[in-house]
């Protein structure tokens, strides 16, 4: 799939947000100063190291984060016609499940274990749409076969805990679907599954997105995922995006050390595995960095890189950098 997407209509553009959350240990701000865009029908991957703030991220895109202990700041956090950043509470009711779905990582948190697999999936479009009881039960059935659940009409009346976890997550995600959201949210979908699972997660999310078309942003670790399935794959660090590239250029040409360094790590290109942990340690996260937070841990570092501000630079269509040093052709990196 990985190939570069005709330019379509944006469908979520966001400028300099920052997200500060509280915690037993004080505040921390996991997002800093992220201003990206994403257009209608693209799949995104965010890719970087644990904590480096993709969850936080994407949960705060569907309201998702415990309101008393986030403080969310952007200049613009718009998505098709709404301003995420004052809308009234009714309004996310129905945005969030109808407009922009999430799933998530482990679906035992997405699906109440009290209420049978068909009532939780039609739930969505009882709530969003007026469909008939006969309507719903098609529906449903429909995308449980979507998502290749066997014998769809007994499966609508088991628990989730009569399911097996790779079942489990194909509802959730049929779950997440079935409503056509505008944006799919998908963090770690295929991390607690084994290899054939995520392989027919992979193909799954293919064959949905061929047949009706849907943005994506999926969180993950599987580079088989990103190489796969993505159009654009951001590099997230500390808080911060320190590079977004088309999958393909990203792979053959990165333009920030970061994302030389996480490279460096794979083995075996589109295997399964999972992205390596680099030596050192990132930057405490109480502290917004306005200069590169990959300073401490960076081979290329020079005085400037703890001095001065980073702004993304388009260094070739569409594949923008973070990296100063790579900006002012000071380096080069070839994988
Ligand atoms: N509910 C929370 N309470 C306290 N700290 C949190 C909470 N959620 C996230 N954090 C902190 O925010 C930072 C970013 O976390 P986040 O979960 O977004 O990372 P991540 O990139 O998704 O990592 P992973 O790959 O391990 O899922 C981390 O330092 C994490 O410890
Ligand atoms: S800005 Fe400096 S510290 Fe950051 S990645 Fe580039 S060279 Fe390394
Ligand atoms: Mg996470």
């Amino acid at each position: 799939m990985s190939t570069i997407l005709q330019r379509q209509k944006k469908l979520l553009s966001i400028k300099n947000l920052t997200i500060r959350l509280r915690t037993r240990h004080g505040d921390i701000f996991p997002v800093q100063n992220v201003t990206c865009q994403i257009d209608e029908h693209e799949l995104i991957s965010i890719v970087g190291e644990s904590g480096s703030g993709k969850s936080v991220f994407a949960l705060s895109l569907a309201r998702l984060l415990p309101e008393k202990r986030v403080h969310i700041n952007a200049n613009e956090i718009n998505f098709l016609n709404y301003n995420l950043m004052n809308l009234p509470k009714r309004d996310w009711l129905k945005i969030r499940g109808a407009m922009i779905s999430y799933v998530f990582q482990d679906s035992l948190v997405a699906l109440n274990p009290h209420l049978t697999v068909g009532y939780q999936l039609t739930e969505p479009l009882k709530i969003h749409y007026k469909y008939s009881p006969e309507k719903l039960r098609q529906t449903a059935i429909d995308f449980l076969k979507a998502v290749q659940i066997p014998d769809p009409e007994l499966q609508m009346k088991r628990y989730p805990h009569q399911l097996s976890g790779g079942m489990r997550q194909r509802v959730a995600i049929a779950m997440a679907l079935i409503s056509r959201p505008k944006l799919l949210i998908a963090d770690e979908p295929t991390t607690a599954l084994d290899a054939t699972l995520q392989a027919q997660i992979l193909n799954l999310f293919k064959k949905l997105h061929h047949e009706k078309p849907f943005t994506m942003i999926i969180i993950t670790h599987d580079l088989s995922l990103v190489t796969g399935l993505c159009h654009r794959v951001w590099i997230m660090y500390a808080g911060k995006i320190l590079e977004t590239a088309p999958v393909p250029r990203l792979f053959h040409r990165p333009l920030h050390p970061y994302t030389y360094a996480l490279l460096s790590l794979r083995k075996n290109m589109g295997s399964r595995k999972r992205l390596q942990s680099l030596p050192g340690n990132p930057p405490d996260l109480k502290i917004p960095l306005e200069r590169c937070p990959f300073a401490e841990r960076c081979p290329y570092t020079v005085k400037e890189c703890y001095e001065e501000p980073i702004s993304p630079k388009e260094m070739e269509p569409d594949h923008f950098t973070t990296c100063r040093r790579i900006i002012n052709r000071e380096i080069e990196l070839s994988v």
